[in-house]
């Protein structure tokens, strides 16, 4: 197999659109891979469906890490990008480079990092340390508490600007989060490299969902953006519950199941 590289990733803009889910397991990772997604992006969404909080903040670099190594080992073919987490680069470009260069000791190809003009210069310093970066803006999640709550964005002149700033600073694609289509389109027109659209219509040049929302594992809430492709939470809880029948009626395990 042929590794999906970061050049690649890039220049797949206007050529084919990019298929991103995120991973943060081994398990996981081997059936991501085989199913040909272009990138696993190892996101601070664990916090919410491996973790159980309300929100990504409580998120820790060393637990960032951790399940990159888990996911690194599934991976033959996607890049494999790392979300650093909430004050992980916050205080500086040094500190930035400092912590993404962790994902990339550890194996990953690049980080993502969230925010737009007010980041542009950790991803400027991450860009010339040789660390790729995948930009985010829009619905920031770690701007939760400033937002007030999961809210869409629409400032379209503040996006575009961010978007722009990222693109300038050296990232080499882009995710866009819960706004309009139309103002995600404008942001793909206005930039050479590829958006990755959540809850941004359908012009981004590529989508990314949560693994747990794409295939009905996660319980809590569905935002309006989530389309889940297989109904897994359904099928768990009906698989877990015939084995518990049959360990209770004796039927399991069977003959075929025991050493002689
Ligand atoms: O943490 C995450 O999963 C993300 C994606 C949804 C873009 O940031
Ligand atoms: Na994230």
């Amino acid at each position: 197999v042929k590794p999906v590289t970061v050049p690649e990733f890039r220049s797949a803009k206007g050529q084919r659109k990019l298929a991103v889910v995120t991973g943060y397991d081994y398990t996981a990772a081997r059936l991501l891979d085989a199913a040909g997604v272009d990138c696993i992006l190892v996101g601070d969404s664990l916090g919410m469906v491996m973790q159980g909080h309300p929100n990504p903040l409580p998120v820790t670099l060393p637990q960032m890490l951790y399940h990159v190594q888990c996911v690194l080992r599934g991976t033959k073919r996607a890049l494999v990008i790392g979300d650093l987490p909430f004050l992980s680069y916050h205080e500086s470009p040094r500190q930035a480079v400092r912590n993404a260069g962790k994902f990339l000791k550890a194996g990953a190809a690049g980080v993502k990092l969230e925010g737009g003009e007010r980041m542009a210069e950790q991803i400027a310093a991450c860009v010339r340390a040789d660390i790729p970066v995948m930009g985010h803006v829009g619905l920031t999640p770690q701007s939760v508490q400033r937002f007030g709550g999961f809210k869409v964005q629409r400032n379209a002149a503040q996006i575009v600007a961010d978007a722009k700033a990222v693109e300038q600073a050296g990232a080499f694609s882009l995710v866009i989060e819960s706004v309009p289509p139309a103002i995600a389109e404008e942001v793909t027109k206005a930039v050479s490299i590829p958006t990755i659209g959540i809850g941004a219509g359908a012009e981004c040049d590529g989508q990314v969902l949560v693994f747990h929302d794409l295939l009905g594992l996660f319980p809590d809430f569905r935002p309006k953006f989530v389309k889940a492709f297989a109904e897994l939470g359904t099928a768990v809880t009906a698989g877990v519950s015939a084995y518990c029948q049959a360990v209770r009626d004796g039927t399991f395990p069977g003959p075929e199941h025991t050493f002689k």
